[in-house]
């Protein structure tokens, strides 16, 4: 069965809207349809959260409220959800407490952030009030919730005082977790049907199974697949792309499916990067803060694990972290499914190893063994919600003193992410802890790399910098503290700050 329209809920009422290009953003149909201004349009790129609305989704029993950012969703992924924005908060004429918080605390001056800050902190309101977990609330859990919403002139120590002031004490809403009405409703609209709207030429599809993907792409494989477009949606809203025919990976059932066993972790393509962030940062601290600095919240909603490979980006985080750990990626044509290591996915600069017709399935990691060690380091020109200029993985197994095994990767060193294979030689058999190894080691980056020069950094520079976070890595594992050149201490595996909400939101 099939549907030519795409239903979610809006303001108590389901809607079923089918006339709309493929490309038509969340944001543009809720300004220039809906006329609901009061979300705005800043960056138009994912960056600043002016344009952050909620979509509540029925997950595992209970309602979540998740922000994303409407300026590159495109409308067609919020069927099944129900669209929450700025306008829809206030009850009776009285301010949510989020609101109300910010306007007595003076967390507004221009307003233009405002609603994108309300409906962030809406969300989180929606995870600590019903996660009661004490961290949820702390100025620095804050600023990584807020990390993806700019604020240019109030400035954000009275905007964290107010949501700190809201959160510590929440009061009911009229939304909730639990809502058995508003579950139902939610329940009401999945129908597991294959949705297509549109026509043979031009239209937005989102299959609710893997077949009906495979076959649909299989007939059209000049289709765009969109996942959580968090890349897709820039090239329409940055280049104007036309993209007529797109299909979203979504709602196929499934395709976002986690298998976590003591040898692996097991990555549905469709995952989406804020539910995969706890299962990933159990791997290692290091893995679980290069998530947190992983865009932001909005873009972690959206954005997925397989979108995150499939765009062959050469700074994409994942890539070089996975592969240091010997990932497989799945990949599915028709019915034929093929596996092949993560490094050889990529071939060059904006090319993969995958036809036109075929889709990332998913992604098999190794979990380490009880003698490897991991670091990673992701350099940005900026703390929070960057991308990389350099990002480094190293998977080092040790024997005794020494190193048995090294697998070393890199992003923004190549036009791919990449091994850096005479590091891993240099290491091999190496005594861990005699810095003549690690200095030996961060010399044959030059073998391994001719970066280029860009916005991000010269060549020069990208070279010292990895050559540095060789050393470091080493330094690191073989006991030097790494507190003096770390912005934030690495945490101690159960220690993360984020663990229990973390837990939860995976759920
Ligand atoms: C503000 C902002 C900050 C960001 N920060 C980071 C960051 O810190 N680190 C980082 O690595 N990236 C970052 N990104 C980039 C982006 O968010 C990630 O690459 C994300 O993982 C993309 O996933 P997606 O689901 O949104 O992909 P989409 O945009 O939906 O798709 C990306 C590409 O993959 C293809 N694709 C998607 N799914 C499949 C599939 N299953 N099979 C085949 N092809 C598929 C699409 O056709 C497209 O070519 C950022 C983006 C923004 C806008
Ligand atoms: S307008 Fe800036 S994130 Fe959407
Ligand atoms: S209040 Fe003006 S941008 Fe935040």
């Amino acid at each position: 069965m099939s549907r030519d329209s795409i239903q979610f809920i809006r303001q108590g009422r389901v809607r079923r809207v089918r006339d709309f290009a493929p490309r038509t953003t969340l944001l543009d149909w809720l300004r220039l349809e809906e006329r609901s201004t009061g979300t705005k349009e800043a960056c138009a790129e994912g960056d600043c959260g002016a344009c952050t609305v909620v979509l509540a989704r029925r997950r595992g029993g209970r309602v979540t409220y998740e922000p994303v950012n409407s300026c590159i969703a495109f409308l067609g992924q919020i069927d099944g959800a129900e669209l929450i924005t700025i306008e829809d908060l206030s009850r009776d004429g009285v301010l949510h407490p989020v609101q109300a918080a910010l306007a007595s605390g003076h967390g507004s001056q221009c307003g233009f952030c405002t609603p994108g800050i309300v409906m962030s902190l809406f969300a989180h309101y929606h995870r600590v009030s019903e996660v009661m977990n004490p961290v949820a609330v702390s100025r620095e859990k804050i600023a990584d919730v807020l990390a993806g919403n700019l604020c240019r002139c109030t400035g954000y120590r009275p905007i964290v005082d107010a949501a700190v002031a809201s959160l510590a004490a929440p009061v009911a809403d009229g939304f909730s977790q639990t809502d058995p009405e508003r579950l139902a409703r939610l329940r009401d609209l999945e129908d597991g049907e294959d949705v297509f709207v549109g026509d043979e030429t031009s239209f937005f599809a989102a299959p609710a199974d893997e077949e009906s993907l495979a076959a649909l792409l299989e007939k059209h494989p000049d289709a765009t697949i969109v996942a959580g477009a968090t890349d897709v949606g820039l090239w329409v809203t940055k280049k104007l792309a036309a993209l007529p025919k797109i299909v979203h990976v979504g709602r196929v059932a499934g395709l976002d499916a986690v298998a976590d066993t003591a040898e692996t972790l097991t990555l549905g393509a469709a995952l989406p990067l804020g539910r995969a962030t706890p299962l990933l940062g159990r791997l290692d601290p290091d893995v679980d803060e290069l998530m947190r600095r992983f865009g932001s919240t909005q873009v972690r909603t959206s954005g997925t694990v397989g979108g995150n490979i499939a765009n062959g980006s050469p700074i994409g985080d994942l890539a070089p972290v996975l592969i240091s750990l010997g990932a497989t990626v799945e990949l599915r044509k028709g019915d034929r499914v093929r596996t092949l290591p993560l490094e050889r996915f990529f071939l060059a600069y904006g090319k993969q190893d995958r036809e036109p017709g075929e889709f990332v399935r998913r992604l098999v990691v190794p979990k380490p063994s009880a003698e490897t060690r991991l670091r990673v380091f992701k350099i940005t020109k900026r703390m929070d919600e960057d991308i990389s200029a350099v990002m480094g993985a190293f998977a080092v197994t040790l024997r005794h003193d020494r190193i048995a095994s090294a697998r070393v990767a890199f992003g923004g060193m190549a036009g791919v992410p990449k091994r850096a294979v005479a590091v891993e030689a240099a290491l091999t058999g190496a005594r861990l802890a005699d810095p003549a190894t690690w200095r030996a080691a961060a010399q044959k980056i030059g073998e391994d790399f001719s970066p280029l020069t860009d916005q991000r950094g010269t060549a020069a520079y990208r070279l010292q910098v990895a050559k540095t976070i060789v050393v470091k890595a080493l330094a690191e594992l073989a006991g030097v503290p790494g507190t003096a050149t770390r912005v934030r201490p690495r945490a101690s595996a159960g220690e993360r700050p984020n663990d229990r909400e973390a837990a939860h939101v995976a759920s």
